[in-house]
């Protein structure tokens, strides 16, 4: 429910009907760190079959940052206990997450802390740490990449990471690399990023730049075949390590979800006609793009 008692999405970063390549960076209050809602049970599920049936896709460290990793747990084990009493038990060096029923012995992740940390909640996570091209990622646990190999990020800077994301380096690029250098182990921030897909998976390791027409998606389906991907994320610097944790937590909501918010509807009919047709490309948005358009326009129709 929204403040107005109207059901609809719980975050739309496009509500405002802009589309701006921006950092969009905001506190976070450090109590908000840690995301849980209704699917919890279901995604660290999805984690366990995901790590267990191809675990360097969704795990991965370099040599090195064992300590770094010990240092997310411990604060995120913490975190728990302070603000979500209840999801975890923890005793006799085991933890275990009370929906699943999962437990891990802390000793077997001595040496891969952050595998663990990533079983315990839905966000997906990744160390930064200072290089000499900027913020490089030296390990994640990241079972719910929006269509992205881990294998082809780790070990890369910031901006080789973004390489293939339309207008990054022009324009976010050095404002980027700035605020890392700057970022305070007591001032996290979080931002919102969104896309529009034709599959719900959460684990997506290809897709970008598609172009072929779906011709099964039209205007009056488009509402339960196309999906509003929004990923809160997170940044924070550790203060024993100093590297910096971003966070991932990915939502995934049916496009229909908008049918009761045709104010929404129409802000994001104008944030996509805004978008540059880079980005467009980029998000896999031609395939579709027709019918998307014309089945907002009918929502947004209803407005007023
Ligand atoms: C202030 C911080 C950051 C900003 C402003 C930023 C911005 C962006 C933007 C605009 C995109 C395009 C997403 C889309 O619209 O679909 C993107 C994609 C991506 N970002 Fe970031 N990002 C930030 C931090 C990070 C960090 C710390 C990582 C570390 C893993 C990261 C990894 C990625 C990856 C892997 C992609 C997909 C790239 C691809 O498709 O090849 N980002 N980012």
């Amino acid at each position: 429910m929204t403040a107005s008692g109207i059901a609809g999405p719980r975050y739309a970063p496009y509500a405002n009907g802009k589309f701006a390549l921006a950092m969009g960076l905001v506190a976070l209050d450090p109590k908000d760190w840690i995301d849980a809602d209704d699917n919890r049970a279901a995604e660290l599920l999805e984690k366990e079959r995901l790590l267990a049936a191809n675990r360097k896709a969704v795990f991965d460290a370099l040599p090195g940052c064992e300590e770094a990793q010990r240092e997310v747990l411990v604060l995120l084990l913490e975190h728990l206990e302070k603000y979500h009493p209840g999801l975890i038990g923890f005793e006799d060096g085991t933890v275990t997450v009370r929906e699943t029923g999962k437990s891990y012995r802390m000793a077997d992740f001595a040496d891969q802390a952050l595998d663990l940390a990533g079983r315990l909640v839905q966000e997906d996570l990744c160390l930064m740490r200072p290089g000499e091209e900027g913020y490089v990622l030296i390990a994640a646990s990241l079972c719910f990449p929006a269509r992205w190999l881990l294998a082809e990020k780790l070990g890369q800077p910031m901006m080789r990471i973004h390489e293939r994301v339309s207008g990054y380096a022009e324009k976010l690029g050095r404002p980027v690399d700035r605020f890392f250098e700057h970022l305070r182990s007591d001032k996290p921030v979080q931002r919102l990023n969104w896309s529009i897909m034709d599959d719900p998976a959460l684990f997506q390791t290809g897709g970008k730049f598609r172009t072929e027409a779906e011709a099964v998606i039209t205007r009056e389906n488009a509402g339960d075949r196309l999906w509003i991907r929004i990923e809160r994320q997170t940044l924070r610097r550790l203060p024993k390590s100093g590297d910096i944790l971003f966070t991932i937590r990915t939502f995934v909501d049916p496009l229909s979800c908008l049918e009761t918010r045709p104010d929404l509807a129409a802000a994001l009919r104008s944030a996509l006609a805004e978008m540059p047709e880079g980005m467009q490309r980029y998000k896999s948005l031609p395939p579709f793009q027709d019918a998307l358009m014309r089945y907002l326009d009918g929502l947004a129709s209803k407005a007023a």
